[in-house]
């Protein structure tokens, strides 16, 4: 009995650690939306979706350039058609269960600010070349992901050729953040049942 409750506890503790990790990093994730929703609601433009399955590209791409440190000529700094072209990009979309026929239309915006200061991060969408992208009526929806100073916005269309829509329906349990969440909730629920 003892040794069941210590194994319990420690399993709790080890739930409540990824959850407030997810809550820190979402957090940033959901300002940048709002901000750039302001933006565009600024320009009479639509508000962006939250996409997960552009989310999940955001994931890999955020995790290519999570060690590279922020210089003036990296994220919304770089001279446009200069940007990293990821040899592994098809393994990116296949991990997350995307046909590069509806992601052709996307676009991928990383940007890297020291420690995510919100305001800095913003500053770097709407005030950069990025700003382009955001007050374009074409882009519907957004995934966003971060990794250390670096956040990656992936924007998507409601057409075929951007939709980010996954040829199995879904990008399965746990590419998705939302689905983790409840995931996890789900198993805390469980554990207090028992
Ligand atoms: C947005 O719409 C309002 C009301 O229709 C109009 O007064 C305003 O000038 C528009 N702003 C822009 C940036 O188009
Ligand atoms: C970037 O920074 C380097 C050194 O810090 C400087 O020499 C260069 O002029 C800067 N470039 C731009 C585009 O600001
Ligand atoms: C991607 O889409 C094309 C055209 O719709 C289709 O031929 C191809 O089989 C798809 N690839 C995958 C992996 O689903
Ligand atoms: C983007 O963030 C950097 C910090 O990495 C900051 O120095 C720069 O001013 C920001 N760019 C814009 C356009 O706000
Ligand atoms: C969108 O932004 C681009 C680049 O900043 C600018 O040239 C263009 O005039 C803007 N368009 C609208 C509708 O605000
Ligand atoms: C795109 O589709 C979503 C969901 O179907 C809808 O809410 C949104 O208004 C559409 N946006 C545009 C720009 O067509």
């Amino acid at each position: 009995m003892k040794s069941f409750k210590s194994s319990t506890f420690l399993f709790l503790l080890f739930q409540a650690i990824i959850l407030i990790n997810h809550q820190v990093r979402s957090d940033d994730e959901d300002n940048l939306l709002q901000g750039m929703n302001k933006y565009r609601a600024s320009l009479n433009l639509t508000a962006l979706t939250k996409n997960d399955n552009a989310a999940c590209l955001a994931e890999q791409i955020a995790d290519q350039y999570k060690d590279q440190p922020c210089t003036n000529t990296t994220g919304s700094n770089t001279v446009p058609g200069t940007e990293n072209n990821f040899a592994s990009y098809p393994e990116f979309l296949s991990h997350c269960h995307l046909n590069i026929t509806n992601t052709r239309d996307g676009q991928i915006m990383p940007a890297c600010v020291p420690d995510l200061d919100p305001s800095l991060v913003l500053m770097n969408f709407t005030k950069s070349q990025y700003s382009g992208n955001l007050n374009d009526s074409t882009y519907s929806g957004a995934g966003i992901a971060s990794e250390g100073n670096w956040i990656v916005v992936v924007l998507t269309t409601n057409s075929s050729s951007g939709s980010f829509e996954t040829y199995e329906g879904s990008t399965g349990f746990i590419y998705s953040p939302n689905k983790l969440y409840h995931f996890i909730m789900f198993l805390l629920a469980c554990v207090f049942l028992l």
